[in-house]
């Protein structure tokens, strides 16, 4: 008896207290309380530029909104993955637990990704990969709270296979790093090449991130495809430009790669790098105001020109807006904020894109080649090209 009036009577005095107005203070502060946003990316070693361009896009994104995501400030929280596949759970679990994130923005390398999506499976917490394209993270793995804003390993690759036959090539020798990113790549390029009639002579790789390339070179000079193709991003792909160039095969053999190989490292790779040729979902050229805009406002905030990860941070930046947007800041409402997610279109300066059912971009891909340090769009490869999907439940 005596406890329940005392329940009774203490709700009693909330609600007085409510009526009053002194509940309020408490009520306000819970639902203007900054968004708890976290980086997971790579600051060091051969990615670190990547994790840079991606976090230097996100925040240009939420700048333009006055620094707000749906009327609520925002804190960061960073950590450096230093693109190591086992201290990925920890990382994540640091971002999650310790931090409390309300958004886990990461990463770039799909070893890394593999531990962020279990966590992220695990707890709830809403996973936007701003890079890494391992496929299982909108196949197999898929969930609800992850939404990839940049491509599937496969996705730039599928479409170079015949611009290289067209262009002349009917033989290959593939080389990458030899990891997720790298074989996912090369099963693009193979399916899209030998179903162009293309011969594929052999496949070399070494360990990421390896950049020991002359063993391999050599082999290459001894192999005479009609031309290479291959996957190699950040720092390790400036390197092997350069040494490509140095080995003597550049003139000799044309080099072509997933878009990557020449993102970021124009100014680093130098003359090395003209007349590559790629394949990718973004290219620094394309005509639109958009793009012209997204361009100018870049250089002018970071003192540097954007590239395709910029793009993709910066898209990550959109595509939560979006959504923060449509539940007015109340990120805790799950269903209608993936709903508005899974629903975006995306105005992005790659070209307008959609999201899958699988959540991964449905997008075109373009054919550059490198011209005065630019990736030059010379084509369209594929047009609203979509990953399979595979195995994801959601789709
Ligand atoms: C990846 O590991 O998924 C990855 C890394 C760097 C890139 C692209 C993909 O540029």
């Amino acid at each position: 008896m005596t406890s329940r009036r005392l329940v009774l009577s203490r709700s009693a005095a909330v609600i007085g207290a409510a009526s009053t107005g002194l509940l309020l203070p408490e009520i306000v502060r819970a639902q203007s309380s900054k968004v708890r946003v976290g980086f997971m990316l790579p600051y060091t070693g051969t990615f670190a530029q990547l994790g840079v361009a991606i976090e230097n896009g996100f925040r240009m994104a939420i700048n333009e909104q006055g620094g707000k995501l749906g009327g609520r400030e925002i804190e960061y929280f960073k950590v450096d993955d230093e693109s190591e596949p086992s201290k990925g759970i920890e990382n994540a679990t640091k971002l999650v637990q310790r931090d409390k994130v309300d958004v886990l923005v990461g990463t770039v390398h799909s070893g890394v990704q593999m531990g962020i999506q279990k966590v992220a499976r695990d707890s709830g917490v809403l996973s936007l990969i701003p890079n890494a394209g391992v496929h299982a993270a909108t196949r197999g793995l898929c969930a609800p709270n992850v939404f990839r804003t940049s491509f599937s390993n496969s996705q730039p690759t599928r479409a170079l296979g015949k611009a290289m036959y067209d262009r002349g090539a009917k033989t290959a020798v593939w080389i990458t790093w030899k990891y997720a990113a790298g074989d996912e790549s090369f099963e693009g390029f193979k399916e899209g090449y030998l179903a162009a009639g293309g011969k594929i002579i052999k496949e070399l790789g070494l360990p990421f991130p390896n950049v020991e390339f002359q063993a391999l070179l050599t082999e290459i000079a001894a192999l005479k495809p009609d031309a290479v193709a291959c996957f190699f991003a950040g720092g390790g792909a400036a390197k092997f430009i350069r040494d490509y160039a140095a080995a003597g095969l550049k003139g000799k053999i044309p080099l072509y790669g997933s878009g990557f190989l020449t993102e970021g490292v124009l100014d680093a790779a130098g003359p090395a790098a003209d007349g590559i040729v790629t394949t990718m979902h973004y290219s620094d050229s394309l005509p639109t105001q958009r793009n012209g805009q997204f361009r100018l406002n870049y250089a002018k905030a970071f003192k540097q020109q954007p590239d395709v990860y910029a793009v993709q941070g910066y898209d990550t930046g959109l595509l939560l807006i979006q959504g923060a947007n449509a539940v007015k800041g109340d990120l805790n409402n799950k269903p209608a904020l993936y709903k508005a997610m899974e629903g975006a279109v995306i105005d992005s300066p790659r070209g307008k894109w959609t999201m899958s059912k699988s959540h991964n971009p449905v997008q075109d891909i373009y054919l550059r080649v490198v011209e005065n340090k630019e990736n030059k769009v010379i084509g369209v490869a594929a047009k609203a090209l979509a990953d399979s999907g595979a195995g994801c439940k959601m789709a």
